[in-house]
């Protein structure tokens, strides 16, 4: 069990839905398996005033909402002793300094302060000055931290700026910027796969991996968030930040040590030896793509522009992929593929690796069909699994070969795993920086994308469809380096050998 002191931990945005639906069910998790300092205080903080009781009311309402089978009386009597509300209106200025007092004066409240902005990305830089501003920021009694959400920033300009605000107030090791993806329990087990295991680092390079993709796809559509989904787009959304964290747990070198900083410089490394893409090479390297109407686990289901609060001609991409190259030593040749969209025909995370084939085709004689190179599979969500496809020989008197595949999948019955916040929320109260990112992280993955994002809104007049429920757009095949590489939907051996676009 971890020690961590006890805090308290402030989160804006407390009644939106980032903290309802993620944060204050993790932490009743959190609470569940007796994982919270005995002596941590949560205060809520939002525009609205409330009284303590009307926002532990809510509070009991969001945790039966999210975990109907869940919620125990027993462990909520501990969590709502936990639980204060302070209003910070807007235009009432002295509601920093009441916090001050709370934080400085009152002994209830632990003087460690964790200040989640759980709010829009417009708004943090606002409140993170009204923090530093009445000296809420300054670590005199205890330690003072912030979490970020992402996306830190539109494109590398904007994230630069940002940052320079930041650091008005605080300084790097006070800063949590959380990506919520690097938090998942399988995305680890990237780097536990490659660093626990001797068997695969002598394969794991240019001489016999031909590429690598990574995919990301859901079938739930904007959920509403137009108004923050409209200025982003899938590539933001999900490639810049998460996509890109994947790629760079899946190149990287081995680090010195696990500690968070030795972590960090290996994945800055990576990010920094992508191939720049320059603006003439953007349609060579990216793709996008929108939803039209389609049907979705037998639903009809509207199209992007049908959707509340999206502008008729908007040409802003649920549908985002990309071929990008690592120029160093290891990965100097191999494209990685990436691709991401909502409204896609299922719910699938994955890294593929795909094997070249052996240098001489021995069994061609053996085959009917084109030859069946390896691959190695790490699913993400909804299943947690590891593959690996090899060939064998048929059974019988013939010499055929079959390809079948090696399910390592690592879950044993009963063996529950947790939510990514959870884990980020108690790394964050114990100043564990290693599943978070470091300001560098952030803007050499705007770098990668900047390019993309300046054609693509120039490019206002026209963007390719895809059907609600299908793969995405048919036209991505022209990212391929070569035609016998083809995006692979499925984990199983039967999807594996769809010719898919
Ligand atoms: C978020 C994006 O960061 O990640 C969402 O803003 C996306 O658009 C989500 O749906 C995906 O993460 P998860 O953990 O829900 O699969």
């Amino acid at each position: 069990m971890r020690i961590i002191p006890p805090c308290t931990v402030v989160i804006f945005g407390a009644s939106g839905n980032l903290s309802r639906r993620k944060l204050i069910p993790a932490l009743f998790r959190l609470e569940q398996a007796n994982h919270l300092p005995e002596k941590m205080v949560i205060l809520a903080a939002g525009l609205e005033e409330r009284t303590r009781e009307q926002w532990i009311d809510e509070v009991e309402g969001m945790i039966k909402a999210k975990y109907p089978q869940g919620y125990d009386k027993e462990t909520f009597e501990r969590f709502r002793a936990r639980q204060h509300y302070h209003a910070t209106p807007l235009g009432d200025a002295n509601s920093y300094d009441r916090l001050k007092t709370i934080l400085d004066d009152n002994p209830d409240f632990p003087p460690n302060a964790v200040f989640y902005m759980a709010v829009r990305p417009s708004e943090f830089p606002g409140i993170i000055d009204a923090l530093g501003n009445v000296g809420l920021l300054k670590q005199n009694s205890g330690t003072r931290r912030v979490v970020i959400e992402k996306p830190f920033g539109y494109d590398l300009l904007s994230a630069q700026s940002l940052q320079a605000g930041l650091y008005k107030h605080l300084n790097e090791p006070q800063i949590f910027r959380i990506d919520h993806y690097v938090g998942k329990g399988t995305v680890q087990n990237v780097m536990v796969f490659r660093f626990a295991n001797m068997l695969l680092e002598p394969l794991w390079n240019r001489h016999y991996i031909d590429h690598v993709q990574i995919t990301h796809s859901e079938s739930l559509g904007i959920e509403g968030r137009a108004d923050y989904y409209e200025g982003s787009g899938a590539l933001r959304d999900m490639i810049q930040s998460h996509l890109m964290q994947l790629l760079a747990l899946v190149a990287m070198e081995p680090p010195v040590s696990m500690a968070a900083e030795h972590l960090r410089d290996e994945k800055v490394k990576v990010l920094k030896t992508i191939r720049p893409i320059t603006q003439s090479a953007v349609h060579a390297h990216a793709f996008r793509g929108q939803y039209t109407s389609g049907t979705v686990d037998g639903k009809p289901v509207p199209g992007y522009l049908e959707e509340a609060g999206v502008a008729a001609d908007s040409t802003t991409e649920t549908f985002a992929a990309m071929k990008l190259f690592i120029d160093n030593w290891r990965w100097s040749g191999v494209p990685f593929y990436l691709r991401t969209g909502k409204r896609m025909a299922e719910n699938a995370s994955a890294i593929m690796i795909r094997f070249k084939n052996p240098p001489q085709d021995l069994l061609r004689a053996a085959r009917h069909e084109p030859p069946r190179p390896n691959w190695i599979m790490l699913g993400i969500q909804p299943n947690d699994c590891l593959k690996m496809e090899i060939q064998v020989k048929v059974p019988g008197l013939e010499l055929q070969t079959r390809t079948i595949s090696l399910d390592a999948s690592y879950r044993k019955g009963g063996e529950d795993d947790y939510d990514a916040y959870e884990g980020l929320l108690l790394d964050a109260m114990e100043g564990d920086h290693s599943l978070f990112l470091r300001y560098d992280e952030v803007e050499w993955a705007w770098r990668v994308v900047d390019p993309i994002l300046k054609v693509w809104a120039m490019e206002r007049e026209f963007i390719n469809t895809y059907s609600a429920g299908s793969w995405g757009p048919r036209g991505t095949y022209r990212l391929f380096d070569r035609d016998d590489q083809f995006w692979r939907h499925s984990l199983d051996v039967e999807g594996g050998n769809l010719q898919a676009y």
